[in-house]
């Protein structure tokens, strides 16, 4: 995608970190906005402030995991402005991490999976067609994590890889149909969000009636990586570079060198020869 001005741009998880730079980075290029978060307060918010700067913004609440949701944003979208160039599939959060995986409860893993990947499928199923149907295309962009491509940790590093294999499969499909339809997986590193204060979206239908055994040690480790974040990357540096990668049209985006060691240790433990049968002989 080449050409910003007068199109129109959707990001989820906007009221908040980086989809609010992303929807901010868009603006300025001269792009319309629709902006998406179950957080309708932030999202009030986000859209005020962007109206007072001068962009053109619609707010939609949004709950992300849920494909009639999805559905009524896109809907929104055209109704409001008659068409949809971008889309940045953004929302997510931390999730469970209050014990061992196999201690994870059906809402741990519907509320994680949810957000941080079943979202994803959503959007790609309701936005893809309608990119498709450009004369000039679009983009769709997913937000990975340098977790999708070191080894997965936790339940937040299963969702990120099942991303990031998602994107890689939706730009297959694009390139063997010869869509004019681009697609990036952005891997974001530690950026100063408040992505470790995902809990506080947590829906009360999705809460644990028994706290997990590891809730307390859960709760700690989400603020000392909430204080780790603080000092991150501004959201607003990564708007950038995914700017200049979707006018790029790259798949991969990696805000960083930061992870290279564990990215190459992880992909050199699966050649390893001791990954695989021993050799004969
Ligand atoms: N911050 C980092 O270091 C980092 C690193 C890698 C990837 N990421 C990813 O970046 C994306 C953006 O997160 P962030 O870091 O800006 O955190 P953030 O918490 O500041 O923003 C996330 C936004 O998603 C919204 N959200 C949560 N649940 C939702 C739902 N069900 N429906 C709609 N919106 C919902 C929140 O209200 C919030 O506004 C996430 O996908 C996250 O996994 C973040």
């Amino acid at each position: 995608m080449e050409e910003f001005a007068g199109k129109v741009a959707v990001v989820t998880g906007a009221a908040s970190g980086m989809g609010r730079a992303f929807a901010q980075r868009f603006a300025e290029a001269g792009m319309k906005l629709v902006i998406a978060d179950v957080d309708e307060i932030g999202l009030e918010r986000a859209a005020s402030e962007m109206r007072a700067a001068g962009h053109q913004v619609l707010p939609v609440p949004t709950d992300v995991s849920k494909l009639s949701a999805i559905e009524r944003l896109a809907r929104a979208t055209l109704s409001q402005y008659g068409s949809v160039h971008l889309i940045c599939n953004n929302a997510g959060v931390e999730g469970y991490l209050d014990g061992a995986i196999w201690e994870a409860t059906d809402k741990d893993w519907t509320w994680t999976i949810g957000v941080n990947f079943w979202s994803v499928v959503f959007g790609v199923r309701t936005f893809i067609p309608l990119l498709l149907a450009n004369e000039d295309g679009g983009h769709m962009v997913n937000t990975c994590s340098m977790t999708s491509v070191v080894k997965a940790r936790n339940m937040y590093g299963v969702a990120k890889h099942a991303v990031l294999g998602l994107t890689e499969a939706l730009d297959a499909d694009l390139r063997e149909r010869g869509a004019k339809v681009g697609v990036t997986a952005l891997c974001p590193g530690i950026v100063a969000t408040r992505l470790f204060q995902g809990s506080r979206n947590r829906p009360p239908e999705l809460q644990n009636e028994v706290p997990a055994p590891g809730a307390a040690a859960g709760r700690e480790l989400r603020a000392r990586m909430h204080e780790r974040l603080s000092e991150g990357m501004p959201p607003l540096e990564v708007a950038e570079t995914l700017f200049e990668a979707i006018k790029e049209g790259r798949l991969y985006v990696l805000t960083d060198h930061d992870w290279d060691d564990q990215i190459i240790a992880r992909n050199e433990e699966i050649l390893s020869p001791r990954a695989r049968d021993a050799e004969p002989g």
